[in-house]
């Protein structure tokens, strides 16, 4: 599919039109993921690594995290249509709100994944369970809340 088109049963509306707060990215994600099409639906624990790189402001803030944590990344999916109410995912037979998916395809284009910490240093995180195009920009870090899975 060429960027910018949508399948048989789905339904764009606007994009947002305006801005409701300002976020900073902090870094950016280098994958082996060239292109959306090249990159897990989901990230695995046993998926390639990746480096999660922190620019030199927020360095500071990677202070106590060591290989063996799992981090939730939030990341922001910069390719992703902001317009899509109704989409139809591959190996779906109907369209689906866009709120019932974990598509990038959405207003604001914020992904989440649960990723285990190979390395830390050098103002970079080394891990795996990623599923985002190389040079995703960077959101936020944050360890693994207690008693998640
Ligand atoms: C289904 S989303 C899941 C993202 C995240 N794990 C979540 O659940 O919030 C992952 C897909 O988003 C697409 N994708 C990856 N990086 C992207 C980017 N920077 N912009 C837009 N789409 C991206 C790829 O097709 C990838 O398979």
């Amino acid at each position: 599919m060429k960027r910018g088109e949508i399948r048989p049963g789905e339904v764009a509306g606007a994009a947002p039109d305006r801005a409701d707060a300002a976020l900073a990215f902090i870094g950016r994600i280098r994958t082996p993921f060239a292109t959306r099409e090249d990159c897990p639906r989901q990230g695995s624990p046993d998926g390639p690594v990746c480096r999660v790189e922190v620019d030199a402001p927020w360095r500071t803030g990677l202070t106590g995290l060591a290989a063996g944590a799992r981090v939730e990344l939030i990341y922001w999916m910069h390719l992703a249509r902001r317009d899509l109410l109704l989409q139809v995912p591959r190996d779906a037979r109907a369209p689906l709100g866009t709120f019932a998916l974990r598509s990038p395809n959405r207003p604001n284009p914020i992904a989440t994944s649960l990723a285990t910490v190979v390395e830390v240093g050098d103002g970079a995180v080394v891990v795996r369970g990623l599923d985002c195009v190389d040079g995703t920009p960077l959101l936020d870090i944050k360890p693994e809340r207690r008693g998640s899975q």
